[in-house]
């Protein structure tokens, strides 16, 4: 392990000698501690914080993508799922449950997954996904394998809610945990945080390294064995996510297509959310406060949005393309966040409002390493009910509404 000389200078390297102001009153436990964080602590990402160095900050031209609309897909729909189930039985297809992240807009201090979205009775986030992926299951006559990503933060109590829940009935050998990585986070003066003298406040770095920390998880090896060739990931926090959903995989396999990533339509120009379109050809997701104003009005020649098809964070990936891929180094976006921090009198605090930046990759970078995607439309109303705040928009609320528009006893 490094020593204290060694620590200093890479700190200083960042601005980042802070860190060590309570070095000499830590115990040797304590010291270790903090220079074995020190150590594989990738500071790098600091650059970003300059817009100049940042590699995200430069965009390709855009142009619009089409999608295969509800109406194209309901006229093929038994030969898409078709399609989709064959694979599925040939196991073919593993789904990747992205259920790392913090949730800090909800404010619950469990993982995600484990909040209870039912109202007479107790339905927990990851029991709708897993109930939603058992229809596929069931249709098929065969298990998915589901590969679920926490971080060190929310690992443990993940896997010992499955336990207790006794993975809500999903066979539990086709079931495996990996861990994603870590990232510093800093105050709004790029200043690392401290979640105590002895550790820096480290978050998980975004969705975006999941196959990479799959890969060293040594996932890779046994999907590969398996003969899996997609890769479903999805979010967490969708409640009417369709996992595996047959008619999209068959729909991608014929489209002929590297990738798919499900798409509703916009609800109007204004709506945040990022859009599935090309980039220098290639696919890509413009986020809504990238678009031009132009862009956001702009009209097809029926009259409808040309940049019309916003992402749920569900995608279709080829093992494969994947692996091709899994070197490339992905842009880091630095984003706003609620970071538990201590303050100088050594008492940790618990903001209520952003308070610092952190650091993360994100799975729709990934679209646009692929050289074509489909983009492949869903009803809103049937498959997009995100938790992402306590109240409002992307509520608890919106979305038990949902779950009981869709006929589902909450
Ligand atoms: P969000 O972008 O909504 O982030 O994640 P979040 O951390 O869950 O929530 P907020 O922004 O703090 O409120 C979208 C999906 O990506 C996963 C989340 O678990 C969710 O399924 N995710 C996010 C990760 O797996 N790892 C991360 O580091 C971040």
């Amino acid at each position: 392990m490094i020593d204290r000389d060694k620590a200093f200078h890479i700190l200083s390297q960042y601005g980042q000698e802070h860190i060590l102001n309570y070095y000499d009153e830590l115990s040797d436990d304590e010291k270790k501690e903090l220079l074995g964080q020190i150590e594989i602590t990738d500071f790098s990402v600091l650059d970003n914080l300059d817009a100049e160095k940042n590699s995200n900050s430069v965009r390709g031209v855009f142009a619009p993508l089409g999608a295969v609309t509800t109406k194209d897909i309901a006229a093929e729909s038994d030969k898409y799922i078709g399609i989709g189930l064959d694979a599925i039985k040939e196991r073919k297809v593993a789904a990747v449950l992205l259920a790392g992240g913090q949730g800090t807009r909800l404010g619950f201090d469990k993982p995600k997954g484990m909040f209870n979205i039912g109202v007479n009775k107790e339905l927990y986030i990851f029991q709708c996904l897993i109930n939603n992926l058992m229809d596929v299951v069931k249709l098929a006559g065969a298990w998915v394998p589901l590969y679920i990503m926490t971080s060190e933060k929310n690992n443990k109590e993940t896997i010992e809610f499955f336990e207790v829940k006794d993975y809500f009935g999903y066979d539990r050998r086709y079931v495996k945990f990996f861990i994603q990585d870590m990232a510093p986070s800093v105050d709004y003066k790029g200043k690392i945080l401290m979640e105590s003298r002895s550790r820096i406040s480290l978050s998980p770095n975004g969705n975006g390294g999941w196959f990479s920390s799959l890969v060293r998880a040594g996932l890779l090896d046994e999907i590969k064995e398996h003969g899996v060739q997609w890769i479903n990931v999805f979010a967490v926090d969708n409640v009417l996510q369709r996992i595996a959903d047959p008619g999209f995989v068959g729909a991608v396999i014929r489209s002929g297509l590297q990738s798919g990533g499900k798409v509703v339509s916009k609800a109007s120009p204004e709506e945040r959310v990022g859009v599935l379109c090309l980039e220098d050809g290639k696919p890509s997701i413009v986020e809504y406060y990238e678009m031009t104003e132009e862009m956001r009005t702009l009209l097809d020649k029926d009259g409808e949005l040309a940049y019309k098809y916003g992402v749920i964070l569900n995608y279709l990936f080829n093992v494969d393309k994947l692996e091709e891929i899994c070197d490339r180094k992905m842009p880091v976006h630095v984003v706003e966040k609620k970071i538990p921090y201590m303050n100088d009198e050594g008492k940790l605090i618990k903001p209520e409002s952003p308070n610092g930046h952190k650091f993360e990759t994100l799975v729709l970078d990934m679209v646009h390493m692929q050289d074509s995607c489909l983009a492949y439309e869903v009803e809103r109303e049937k498959e997009f009910a995100p938790v992402k705040n306590a109240v409002g928009v992307d509520s608890v609320d919106s979305a038990r509404a949902l779950l009981k528009a869709n006929g589902i006893d909450i």
